[in-house]
């Protein structure tokens, strides 16, 4: 984690130094605090935004440097511009807060959490705290030189009518930033320092927060039959680890809600391999389980009232004289059998056992799969949705419900009997692959073959987890994304009284 900011609260009161940021509404509207600080520099905010032609636009900015009548060395406006302003908005407008940050040597913000139409109440003010933090992760420890990422963190006070309340908000908030942020790690991390071993390492640390955390082995593995994951991990010379992480903070017993996540820490694309091109984005194929890892550290940090359980498949996709080959046929830990089209269509081989494994040895009460399984996602929808798969139409509107809340947007993709047949196989159960058209949606039936009788939902988290283009609170090539959506999913629909 690089240069996160330190966040406090405290009351709405001029600073004497460093950077004060207000808010201001479409036509230049202005809270009292912020009219306040007009009123103290003589009506700068006016004047500055007539020569600047500053608007108050969303998410605009103006800079005002050493402002007559205050004691601060920068005094800056940020336009919340007209319309809703939800909470995926707030959490943006904290991402803008830290980027409205001057360059130099103070980097204390003071921000007037306090809008035309009042003071923000104090879950609105740790949605601000929360997008300061998620805006201000850099991805830079291999950066030998220069400054990349600002040196120095950040340290943002947030000014609101009742600090301790804003406090006590941005706690489960800090749990859930710190999740996205390991999430993010992970991805960015490259494939020759994080291999299966040392993944599920990272997934181990979750000890320290009272998550029991089984890491099983090439022995384990085999002894529990799942040779569809195994036959991915046969070209590498790095052995396949399997990863189970448990958090039991609900009614003990009650079923938990299941998380299972693609780790293919690189995608060669096996024996069927990739052209060059991009092909070091592949270090990114784990992010389904670095979303898993980075849940279960929320929901473990706020101590959630909920039972989860995290599943991840730690493989490497490599090509080798000991690979898996096309034509293969393996059997999987369900016993139904796949023959190998394409060695590159390896997640859903991998997803196949774990879900096999999670449903039997776990009853959950819903299952949940996260993969960067397919390009064909990405063409279908771009990187500003993952695509979902599910059956049950309750489940679906509470995940997107959850993602229009918290910005990790999830649309729901069809499921049907005519695109299973394309998977049907003349030799085996099914094949690995369906064809040109509906990839996602194939790879999609392909899973739900492995889903048996539960509740089962598969986000195809390809475009958006990965490589998705930066915005106001996401600017390395791992965005984090799946974190807040599942934390949120659960606390909205695990954590009700009845735990
Ligand atoms: N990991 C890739 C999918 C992917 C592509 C993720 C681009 C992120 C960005 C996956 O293992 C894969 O190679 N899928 C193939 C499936 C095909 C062989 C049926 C694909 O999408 O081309
Ligand atoms: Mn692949
Ligand atoms: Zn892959």
């Amino acid at each position: 984690m690089a240069h996160p900011p330190s966040i406090s609260f405290g009351p709405l009161e001029l600073p004497r130094s460093g950077t004060l940021v207000v808010f201001a509404g479409k036509d230049l509207e202005l809270g009292d605090a912020a009219r306040r600080v007009d009123e103290a520099a003589s009506g700068l905010i006016k004047a500055a935004a007539d020569a600047q032609a500053f608007t108050g636009k969303r998410f605009s900015t103006l800079t005002i440097p050493l402002p007559r009548g205050l004691a601060v060395r920068a005094l800056v406006v940020i336009g919340l511009g007209d319309g809703a302003f939800d909470e995926a908005e707030r959490v943006k407008l904290g991402g803008a807060v830290l980027a409205a940050l001057p360059a130099g040597a103070d980097k204390t913000l003071t921000v007037f959490a306090d809008a035309p139409d009042g003071p923000m109440d104090a879950g609105s003010a740790a949605d601000v705290a929360l997008g300061a933090v998620l805006r201000s992760y850099t991805f830079d420890k291999y950066k030998t030189k220069g400054e990349n990422g600002g040196g120095e963190p950040a340290n943002v006070i947030i000014a609101t009518a009742d600090p301790a309340a804003a406090e006590a908000a941005f706690a489960p908030r800090r749990a859930v930033a710190d999740g996205t942020i390991i999430a993010r790690d992970l991805v960015n991390e490259p494939a020759n320092t994080l291999g299966p071993v040392e993944f599920a390492a990272e997934a181990a640390k979750l000890g320290e927060l009272g998550v029991k955390v089984t890491i099983l082995d090439v022995p384990a593995l085999e002894a529990l039959e799942m040779r569809a994951l195994l036959g991915v991990a046969q070209g590498s010379e790095r052995p396949a680890r399997v990863a189970i992480m448990e958090w039991d903070g609900g009614s003990p017993g009650a079923a938990p809600v299941a998380l299972v996540g693609k780790g293919v820490v690189f995608d060669t694309g096996g024996i069927s391999i990739k052209p060059a091109a991009s092909m070091e984005d592949m270090k990114g194929d784990m992010a389904g389980a670095a979303a898993v890892v980075g849940t279960m550290h929320a929901v473990a940090s706020r101590k959630a009232k909920a039972n989860v359980v995290g599943v991840i498949g730690l493989v490497e996709n490599m090509p080798d004289g000991k690979a898996q080959r096309p034509g293969d046929i393996v059997t999987s830990k369900s016993g139904q059998t796949i023959e190998i089209i394409n060695t590159d269509a390896e997640g859903r081989l991998v997803l196949a056992d774990l879900l096999t494994h999670t449903i039997r040895e776990f009853k959950p009460t819903v299952v949940i799969d996260l993969a960067t399984l397919t390009g064909a996602i990405i063409v279908a929808l771009g990187h500003h949705n993952a695509g979902m798969y599910t059956d049950d139409d309750d489940t679906a509107a509470a995940l997107t419900a959850a993602g229009l809340a918290t910005g990790d947007h999830v649309w729901r993709m069809p499921l049907g009997k005519e695109y299973d047949s394309l998977i049907d196989s003349k030799f085996a159960d099914m094949k690995n692959t369906g064809g040109r058209w509906g990839g996602s949606i194939t790879a999609a039936q392909f899973l739900k073959r492995f889903a048996e009788d539960s509740r089962w939902v598969h986000l195809d988290v390809a475009g958006t987890a990965m490589n998705a283009p930066t915005n106001e609170i996401s600017r390395t090539f791992g965005s984090g994304f799946g974190v807040r959506l599942l934390d949120r999913y659960i606390a909205d629909n695990f954590e009700g009284g009845a735990a």
